[in-house]
């Protein structure tokens, strides 16, 4: 392996680390997929089942990643291969979290590329330009995504070629400040417009009755998604972690940023819902509140049209700037996962592993541009199923594999009063038992409903 260490790189500090990770945590997963879950699941009821799968389940399996990537500062399947002495059925697993990321990073792109298109959407409607605006507005059309899924995987090979503390950090230290920004100010407004409080109670008043297996598996799988969990990402951040920091405290910190992220989308986007049909647009189909493309695509960017004049674009644009801006600091960590393990496993330096990779990957994503249906394959078996599998064997390697106690040793590094604390006793027997179950019930369910 060639002199690669210094294209490895480490995190300047706590703060740097956390926003890192919560980039990669906080994106369309919170901003878009979180707050329709909720509406098509009962609300608050969603709500409540979501914020207890994310601290009980994704917590602990986050701090499973930050560990082994901190403990072997690999890639993950160096981190794999380091703690088994290069154990070919063990490597699979980091094997398989790499394949996840390619793949999720190939639609994710073109997704990513929708969201940044529509800021064009948005000014250009304002403008006048009917005939532009459309065009970019146009989600089906292959050459539209095609570009945009250039662009958007340009934006994320130049962040990544920049390295650890110069490219993903620099970039996460202004994007996220400004994503809450964003964010704080659209649900101020939207707040002050007609219709908005019956949003609001619809998203924050439980509907116990709502409750069944269905939406129990929903926002455990919202959570995974959610927190970048299951395929290694969060072992490639933690692989930069200098050993003075807390884990523990790292990860509970992200785990409350993603989460609390996930919340104020809530804010935002129900309420905004009713807003929009009390301006008189549809949003429900199909017995339920529109969800996904139709909900970000339609309901939204007419509400902004209808809203009209500077402030409609103002609103418009600002919208589709976060997301674009927490699509970008998620897929920058998709791209970090594979960018390590070219640096990492085949000494390839930093800036060619990122532009080669990255490329590979737009390739895929140029596929699917023009076969959008691809999407809903795609991520039932790479996110749906396969991060919870990775997320269930990421979880029996620890207890069962390399050891609790191993990893413990790890923690205590950094984390003085360890010993001590509620998380040294719980955190061993959530990996080891409640964890797996419960994932793997979700994803044996999955399957079944899949299937
Ligand atoms: N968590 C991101 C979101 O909510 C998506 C994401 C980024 C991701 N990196 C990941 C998901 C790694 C799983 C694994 O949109």
């Amino acid at each position: 392996m060639a002199d690669t260490t210094d294209d490895r790189g480490v995190w300047s500090g706590k703060l740097a680390f956390i926003l890192a990770a919560a980039g990669s945590a906080v994106g369309l997963g919170n901003i878009w997929r979180f707050p329709t879950e909720a509406a098509s699941h009962g609300g608050g009821a969603f709500l409540l089942l979501y914020l207890v799968f994310a601290f009980l389940i994704g917590f602990p399996v986050m701090m499973a990643e930050m560990t082994i990537g901190r403990n072997t500062r690999k890639n993950p399947v160096g981190a794999f291969s380091f703690l088994t002495g290069g154990n070919k059925l063990y490597i699979l697993i980091g094997a398989w979290g790499v394949l996840c990321g390619i793949m999720i990073l190939s639609y994710y792109t073109v997704v990513a590329g929708w969201t940044f298109s529509f800021v064009f959407e948005e000014l250009f409607h304002f403008m006048g330009f009917g005939g532009l605006s459309a065009w970019f507005g146009d989600t089906s059309s292959g050459l539209n995504n095609a570009i945009f899924s250039v662009l958007f995987m340009a934006a994320t090979i130049t962040i990544i070629t920049g390295g650890v503390a110069e490219g993903i950090e620099k970039a996460t230290k202004t994007l996220m400040p400004l994503l809450l920004l964003i964010l704080v100010i659209l649900i101020g407004y939207v707040l002050t417009q007609e219709g908005s409080m019956k949003g609001l109670s619809q998203y924050l008043t439980p509907d116990i009755g709502k409750i069944d297996t269905e939406v129990i598996f929903a926002a455990m799988g919202q959570a995974f998604f959610s927190l970048s969990l299951g395929m290694g990402a969060i072992i490639t951040y933690g692989s930069y972690l200098p050993k003075r920091e807390n884990i523990a405290g790292a990860a509970a910190y992200v785990t409350l940023f993603d989460t609390g992220i996930a919340f104020l989308a809530g804010l935002l986007i129900m309420p905004a819902m009713f807003v929009a049909q009390s301006n008189g647009i549809t949003i429900f189909a199909d017995g339920g509140l529109k969800a996904g493309p139709a909900l970000i695509f339609q309901v939204l960017p007419n509400m902004f049209h209808n809203l009209g004049g500077v402030w409609g674009m103002i609103f418009g644009v600002g919208f589709f700037l976060l997301l674009s801006i927490a699509a970008l600091t998620s897929t920058i960590s998709l791209l970090e996962v594979v960018t390590a393990y070219a640096i990492d496993e085949h000494g390839v330096q930093r800036k060619k592993a990122a532009m080669g990779v990255g490329s590979g990957i737009l390739l895929i994503s140029l596929i699917i541009s023009f076969n959008i249906n691809l999407i809903s394959t795609l991520d039932l078996v790479f996110s749906s199923i396969g991060l919870p599998l990775g997320g269930f064997l990421i979880c029996l390697f620890l207890a069962y594999k390399w050891g609790p106690e191993n990893a413990m040793e790890e923690i205590r590094q950094g984390y003085a009063a360890f010993d001590q604390s509620l998380v040294r006793k719980a955190w061993p027997i959530f990996i080891k038992v409640i964890a797996p179950l419960a994932i793997l019930y979700n994803l044996l369910s999955t399957l079944y409903g899949a299937f």
